[in-house]
């Protein structure tokens, strides 16, 4: 618990040597952050060795740059300090630093001066943290520089809308990224202390459930629905969506030639479907009966299959959900603010009147009388805050739809609900180029499930490579597919680049891949059960053993933990903790590579320790080293919702 409090923190840094009680910054914190107690240090002494102004000297420190090695810079230009010239600015301000605990001599670099970490204090000093926290280790008190108390009652609600499937039609590689990379955002938001509602706004109202009804008439079977209802839905929909294509492309191309399209939609199947929509609309018994059942159904359906992907949801809700009476309120106020206006027996909003001119024309209510897409969003806005009074509410949901999100943010601009749009966020993401071939002929979401196990499964059997103990048996598969499934939504870029899965990464445990993470996962796990040992517990390492090499290196990744987190938060990129993931599984590598091929060559091994050349004291250091590592790792993992293989 130790370095749980700056207290305790202070302690361990006046036994590590560091005779000063630990600088507070503005933005900084050393309780979840064991970079920001370096940060700390370093400005404090910067400010001291340079006569500059320590809050200056905070704010030009840059964090870690893996390419050159270093664990932070001071950038001195941004300290005003000097008289030299650009180039000999840095050889300057070296002269007047000093050998610290916490610091090795600072490397002079143009206008910077590069900061490594002593090596000295550094496993201590890491490990302790990570002691103290096990799995909160990453889990941060502050967000955007406000305080969050973990215990009373003042956490801040955030609604994440996420997943989002339309129940008539199938459940696409949009979906599934939404739905990654959704349930990673509220986990970090929980992870740092905010009261997060889950929430999946199914696609359950309007047209395509009317055309879904209309295919039910024709071809649905009792039997067939008790046996697999979203199978038997969704072949449904695709023989109706079928029959009706010829009728769609007839109305589009006398759209297009500028005639009248009433009379082709007044008949057939877009009749039917319309007239559908229409009755459910007004409250028909049959109509809403049949959209009951297949939304009871997919409820059920869903809920299931998030569950292998660990993913649940506080609520259902759904277009069908909003309140009529918040649709009332949105077209009211609007009409009263002169925003709403008819159009050809239709009820518009010209955003281009009233600005942004980008945002063009809506229709918020058909010439049937039937609400939009767009309305009932805004409704559901109102509905939602008078639900929840969230301080913030995202909607993670595919690029395409950031014209649609605009538009509703602005509705309730002109509605005169300035602070509440100014609450809602949407998180948007680029194109994932459809789901794996393999994968692409399947449309639910439990079928792409199955499929990908299935694929890894075949894998784990054929292939000969040394999987650390993970066996080659269903279990092992499931986690591995969806561990890679999970991995490659979330993707290692920028939310808003696109890319297309990578079909031989699914099962591929070369590379930056999801089941690679679980490898290097098992491998550390079995290292630590070979040399595990009542005597392998912080109090007995020696950490001299642990100054060099590539464990020093692990203890710096390990240590930037937290900060990546920080950084995954504040951009909504979770991407970065998976990269970061990587990165400490590298260093892990070099550690356990290294062994391992000593293993290999060691033809002494059977001789015991007499053939090794370390001292059990090195390989209990080590073994402690790597169970704190491990824990990292299941940290990060589980963040993303990736579930350690066991
Ligand atoms: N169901 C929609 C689709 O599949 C996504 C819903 C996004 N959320 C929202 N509030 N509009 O395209």
């Amino acid at each position: 618990m130790a370095t749980r409090s700056i207290d305790g923190l202070e302690g361990l840094l006046r036994e590590l040597g560091v005779g000063i009680a630990m600088p507070t910054y503005v933005g900084s914190d050393a309780l979840w952050k064991p970079i920001d107690i370096y940060r700390s240090y370093l400005a404090d002494m910067a400010s001291k060795a340079l006569g500059c102004d320590a809050g200056l000297a905070y704010e030009a420190i840059q964090s870690a740059n893996v390419k050159d090695n270093t664990d932070l810079t001071l950038v001195l230009p941004k300290l005003k300090w000097g008289n030299s010239k650009p180039k000999d600015l840095a050889k300057e301000a070296f002269m007047k630093f000093s050998l610290t605990p916490l610091f090795q001599m600072p490397i002079p670099d143009g206008v910077h001066l590069r900061f490594i970490f002593s090596t000295l204090t550094l496993p201590r000093l890491i490990l302790s943290y990570i002691n103290d926290r096990t799995e909160n280790h990453g889990q941060g008190r502050l967000l955007y520089g406000q305080p969050l108390p973990l215990t009373d009652g003042v956490t801040k609600k955030v609604v994440i809308e996420f997943s989002s499937p339309n129940l008539a039609t199938k459940f696409n590689s949009h979906h599934l990224r939404s739905t990654v990379l959704g349930a990673q955002i509220a986990n970090l938001y929980e992870y740092v202390g905010w009261d997060v509602v889950r929430l999946n706004f199914l696609g359950d109202w309007g047209k395509e459930i009317g055309l879904l009804g209309v295919g039910w008439k024709k071809f649905g079977s009792e039997e067939a629905f008790q046996e697999n209802p979203m199978g038997h839905l969704h072949d449904i929909y695709e023989k109706i969506n079928e029959q009706f294509k010829p009728e769609k492309e007839a109305s589009r191309k006398a759209r297009d030639e500028g005639h009248d399209t009433a009379e082709i939609e007044g008949q057939g199947i877009f009749a039917e479907r319309d007239g559908f929509s229409k009755r459910m609309e007004d409250g028909e018994s049959d109509e809403i009966g049949f959209w009951k059942r297949v939304r009871d159904a997919s409820i059920a359906y869903y809920t299931h299959t998030y569950e292998r992907l660990a993913i649940s949801f506080d609520e259902f809700s759904g277009e069908s959900q909003v309140n009529p009476e918040s649709i009332a309120e949105v077209e009211a106020v609007l009409k009263e603010r002169g925003i709403y206006e008819e159009s050809d027996g239709s009820w518009i909003i010209d955003y281009s009147k009233h600005g942004p001119k980008s945002l063009g024309v809506s229709v918020l209510r058909g010439r049937t009388g039937s609400t939009s897409y767009l309305l009932r969003d805004i409704a559901a806005v109102l509905d939602r805050h008078k639900k929840y009074s969230f301080d913030k509410m995202i909607y993670v949901v595919a690029a395409e739809q950031d014209i649609h999100f605009q538009k509703v943010f602005q509705a309730l601009r002109y509605m005169g609900h300035e602070d509440l749009a100014a609450q809602l966020e949407h998180v948007s993401f680029g194109k994932v180029q459809g789901l794996p071939k393999q994968l692409g002929e399947v449309h639910l979401l439990g079928e792409i499930l199955d499929q990908s196990a299935k694929d890894t499964l075949k894998v784990l059997e054929t292939n000969p490579y040394d999987h650390a103990g993970i066996d080659g048996n269903e279990k092992s598969a499931d986690i591995l597919s969806v561990t890679s499934l999970i991995t490659q939504f979330c993707g290692l870029g920028k939310r808003a680049t696109s890319y297309t899965i990578n079909t031989q990464w699914l099962a591929s445990f070369e590379g930056d891949t999801g089941p690679s993470l679980q490898l290097c996962y098992a491998k550390l796990r079995a290292k630590i059960s070979e040399s595990e040992s009542e005597e392998a517990v912080l109090a007995n390492v020696d950490y001299t053993y642990l100054q060099e090499d590539p464990w020093t290196e692990v203890l710096r990744v390990m240590a930037q933990y937290p900060d990546a987190v920080d950084a995954a938060i504040k951009s909504h990129e979770p991407s970065m903790i998976l990269t970061y993931l990587f990165r400490l599984s590298e260093e892990l590598q070099n550690c356990l590579e290294d062994e391992y091929d000593d293993e290999d060559e060691d033809e002494n091994k059977d001789k015991g320790e007499a053939g090794s050349e370390e001292p059990p004291e090195a390989i209990l250091a080590q073994t402690v080293l790597y169970k704190y590592a491990q824990q990292v790792l299941t940290n990060g993992m589980t963040v993303l919702g990736i579930v350690p293989i066991s």
